[in-house]
């Protein structure tokens, strides 16, 4: 009998750790429920201590999930561990990840312990945690620079104390696969109670190698993999989860365990879901989900495919999600076909009021766009969800002038707490020159890192959808807006950066910060 891969997806967690990719309540549940269609068997949804909005997201995760595990990050800290408890209190399945860093330079310039005591937080940690439920996941945080033999012993510590989950991992992107795997193999044999344990590893993408390193681990005996959508991640991000699940499924004739409980069709709706709700887009040719990973330029390859799918194909497109994605709708589907298709996709509202807001969104669209696909109903209610949280600014009319010869000009109008402005600039081109007409309005003071478009479906009359980051004081956030004019959309994507920069949530880092 095949053992079964583990998939663990840390995307609103670890994911969420890139700068500006932090999700709200709502759009983690929304991430959630396509994670749990994909069917992962555990979704990271947060670090309930970081701050009440972490705390109130992972509650909510807890509260409508089902099927998958839902997990809560804690440093090897009674009030961390307490916090994530109360957080999954209402889970129907809950786990708690705790973790301590076991790496010299780790215990001796971040935690200045020394590794004793190490030891004995991890066992105290450990325990705590199974205080509230049996499903206690420990990590050595910096595993892949720590020494092997002082490894051994706080993993064998953190087992006897009730850890089910050993996850090891690479947290800088330091390792390379066959010494990688080769970690985990010696941690199986040289660790006396390593069967009572499911080792796991978590690989960052410092070196590109993330991907790679799980891979070699699950070679040698690593049954839990954790991934993010994407790739998203600190730094260089985490391994891409749907590049683990179908390097795994499509060479079965290597891989000793099987990934046949998940639902792989839901891989690229996952993957436009986490892009559009955090703004950063997909490169084409990312591998799986990027829009070119199935398609043939060459005479040569289109020929082979066209006689013989398998010459140049090892995935069927269709297995990944790509099909279904094309469902289409226009100006003249109806409110029930509009409900259904929305529900296909895991979009549910509370509310029938949200529903008829959302429909006469579409029929606006619609009109000015023949076929919407279903990456323009993500848009649209991302779209919605932004609005409804924008509650400093809004834009209410936009002006350009854009003429050959002519300085690009901007009139803009916004409503900031309830009072309306208007401003004019001019601009290096027109998208400048609204930005310009904003900050006059707001001064925000902050710095714009990233300015970047894309058209969310193909052809002319398609939306784009435009990211820009900010920042400000050290804090860097990302907006998006989405519209068939771009220069709304940049105004949107804009208005939306600076909702969040002016506003004072402040969050812990996990692995830095202290609370
Ligand atoms: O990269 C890392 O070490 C982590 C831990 C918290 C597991 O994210
Ligand atoms: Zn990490």
């Amino acid at each position: 009998m095949t053992d079964k891969l583990i998939i663990f997806d840390t995307t609103l967690r670890d994911g969420e750790q890139s700068p500006g990719a932090s999700m709200t309540k709502e759009e983690k549940v929304r991430i959630a429920k396509a994670l749990e269609r994909l069917r992962v068997d555990v979704i990271e949804a947060g670090f309930p201590i970081a701050s009440v909005g972490d705390f109130e997201a992972v509650q909510a995760v807890a509260r409508v999930i089902k099927d998958s595990t839902v997990c809560g990050l804690a440093r090897a800290l009674d009030k961390d561990i307490e916090r994530a408890g109360e957080a999954l209190k209402e889970a129907n399945s809950a786990r708690i990840h705790t973790f301590i860093a076991t790496s010299p330079i780790h215990m001796k310039m971040k935690l200045r312990m020394e590794p004793d005591q190490v030891v004995e937080q991890a066992i105290k940690a450990v325990k705590k945690a199974r205080q509230f439920t049996d499903n206690v996941e420990f990590s050595p945080e910096d595993a892949g620079r720590s020494e092997l033999d002082f490894l051994c012993r706080v993993v064998e510590a953190a087992i006897s104390a009730g850890a089910r989950t050993i996850n090891i991992p690479d947290t800088v992107g330091y390792n390379i696969p066959h010494y990688f795997g080769e970690l985990i193999r010696q941690l199986r044999e040289r660790i006396p109670n390593s069967d009572q344990a499911i080792f796991s590893v978590h690989c960052h993408n410092d070196l590109g190698l993330a991907v790679g390193n799980s891979l070699a681990a699950v070679l040698n005996g690593a049954r839990q993999v954790e991934c993010t959508i994407n790739g998203l991640g600190e730094r260089a991000g985490n391994a891409a989860l749907e590049e683990i699940v179908m390097a795994v499924k499509t060479r079965k004739d290597i891989f000793p365990c099987s990934l046949d409980h998940l639902d792989t069709t839901q891989i690229l709706n996952c993957s436009r879901l986490v892009s559009s709700i955090t703004g950063f887009p997909v490169q084409p040719n990312k591998a799986i989900v990027g829009a070119n990973a199935f398609a043939h330029e060459s005479g040569i390859h289109q020929d082979g495919v066209l006689k013989s799918r398998e010459t140049y194909e090892i995935m069927r497109a269709e297995d990944v999600g790509w099909t279904a994605n094309r469902m289409v709708m226009g100006k003249h589907s109806g409110r029930n076909a509009f409900r259904t298709r929305l529900k296909e996709l895991g979009i549910e509202f509370a509310a029938e009021a949200q529903l008829n807001e959302a429909f006469a969104r579409f029929k606006e669209l619609a009109d000015k766009k023949h076929e919407i696909f279903d990456d323009d109903l993500q848009a649209l209610v991302t779209e919605a969800n932004l609005e409804a949280e924008n509650e400093s600014i809004q834009l209410i009319a936009l002006k350009v002038c854009s003429e050959t010869g002519e300085v690009p000009h901007a009139s803009i109008s916004i409503r900031m707490d309830g009072v309306e402005h208007s401003a004019v600039a001019d601009g290096g081109g027109p998208v400048d020159a609204a930005f310009k007409a904003l900050e006059v309005m707001v001064n925000s003071g902050s710095q714009l890192l990233l300015y970047s478009v894309n058209n969310i479906t193909t052809g002319t009359d398609a939306q784009g959808e435009v990211t820009v980051r900010l920042q400000k004081d050290g804090r860097i956030v990302n907006g998006q807006g989405a519209d068939t004019d771009i220069v709304i959309a940049s105004a949107k994507a804009y208005i939306n950066a600076l909702n969040k920069i002016l506003s004072k949530v402040q969050r812990a880092h996990p692995q830095t910060g202290n609370v």
